[in-house]
């Protein structure tokens, strides 16, 4: 599935016709804005799950987003894809 093999995973946002009238393309322009390492995002065709889009996959993993608002993007970006996560704090006070 795969076209090109510099990329480890990918990203499909599907233009198909029920997730395009849902946003799709915005969704994939807005994943598109974003360079993310080892990753490529294209368009797909029909993912098997209309009426719920727009629909993303990511793979090898079959991570499935369904409903993906443009203002999300960054969310699945930022905490999926390139696995930020918020360091922990010790809060525990001085006596
Ligand atoms: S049209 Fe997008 S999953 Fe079928």
């Amino acid at each position: 599935m795969m076209e090109n093999s510099q990329f480890e995973r990918l990203l499909l946002v599907c233009q198909n016709r029920t997730c395009k009238k849902q946003g799709s393309a915005k969704v994939l322009a807005a994943f598109q804005t974003f360079d993310i390492p080892n990753i490529a995002v294209e368009k797909s065709g029909c993912l098997g799950k209309c009426g719920n889009g727009p629909m993303v996959l990511v793979l090898p993993e079959e991570v499935w987003y369904s409903h993906v608002h443009i203002d999300e993007v960054s969310a699945v970006v930022e905490k999926h894809l390139l696995g930020v996560k918020v360091p922990f704090l010790n809060l525990r006070s001085n006596e």
